[in-house]
């Protein structure tokens, strides 16, 4: 395990009080586009070390594709008193990059806090022994249950015919939950334009707006972002607030949100109150 991420190193580290938990395990995965199945085989393992250990604090975070995200789900333990906070990614392969964004991910949130925390980010999750006694014991199940895989049976599943379907539909858009917009909030700024879109009846038919989540979209620092097809209009920095007028003024008026419209450029582009790069949104033309 490493040990790191006390950015604070000048006041000394909050100890956990009576009642609260000295340590929280945060376990990592990643989410998919299509189900919530990673989530709940998360949440499952997660009741499961609670179970063998009553005294961990365990969470769970997804680090791209769904929430909560590692920001809220630090925000959690913290709320809750912890006093360690270990970092466990539960996929693998855990490549360097991967490694080093959950890295930078821990230590952008003690930049923030007002006091110190302590955080831990767990080793790969293939120590020798343990992983290998897990994967014998499910090959040992797979044997027992002799539910084998037969080409004679035909498909198990029969294609559902939506499937073949292009669905009329009179805007589309790219609404980005990558790694970099999920730990902007990208999960629950999506849910809101869902279920926004639902409540303007325009979640289905010809008028509708084919809203479909993708990964990484690339200006991760301006993120949530999305795009807005069939003007190509990129919607960035994007919360409730933002989205609420892009229903109303977008989809449901035509009208392009200059606040948050920008364009592609070769140049760096930032939000009108950043410091760093003058802004250069629509609105600003
Ligand atoms: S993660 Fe959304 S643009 Fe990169």
């Amino acid at each position: 395990m490493e040990v790191t991420l006390n950015t604070r190193q000048d006041i000394p580290l909050r100890v956990a009080q009576p009642g609260e938990p000295d340590i929280a395990v945060l376990l990592v995965g990643r989410g998919s586009l299509y189900t919530r199945q990673p989530a709940e085989g998360l949440s499952n393992l997660a009741r499961r070390l609670r179970s063998a250990y009553p005294e961990w604090l365990v969470e769970i975070a997804l680090l791209e594709q769904g929430g909560p995200s590692l920001p809220q789900a630090l925000d959690s333990c913290q709320r809750a008193g912890a006093g360690t906070i270990v970092v466990l990614p539960v996929f693998l392969p855990l490549e360097a990059a991967t490694r080093n964004w959950l890295r930078f991910l821990a230590r952008r949130w003690l930049e923030r806090l007002p006091a110190p925390a302590r955080i831990l980010l767990a080793g790969p999750f293939d120590h020798p022994g343990s992983l290998a006694d897990a994967a014998a014991e499910s090959v040992s199940l797979a044997l027992q249950s002799g539910a084998a895989v037969s080409a004679a049976s035909g498909r198990a599943v029969a294609p559902d015919p939506d499937w073949s379907v292009i669905p009329p539909h009179a805007y589309h858009v790219l609404f980005c939950q990558g790694p970099r917009c999920t730990a902007a909030g990208a999960a629950e700024v999506g849910a809101y334009l869902r279920k926004r879109l639902k409540d303007a009846g325009l979640d289905h038919g010809p008028g509708h707006v084919l809203a479909a989540r993708t990964g990484c979209l690339y200006p991760c620092n301006l993120g949530p972002v999305m795009v807005v097809y069939p003007e190509g209009t990129w919607y960035c920095g994007l919360d409730e607030d933002a989205v609420s007028r892009i229903v109303d003024r977008h989809f449901l008026n035509g009208e392009t949100v200059s606040a948050n419209a920008f364009r592609p450029s070769p140049y760096r582009q930032s939000f009108p109150n950043s410091q760093s790069t003058p802004p250069k949104s629509l609105g600003d033309e």
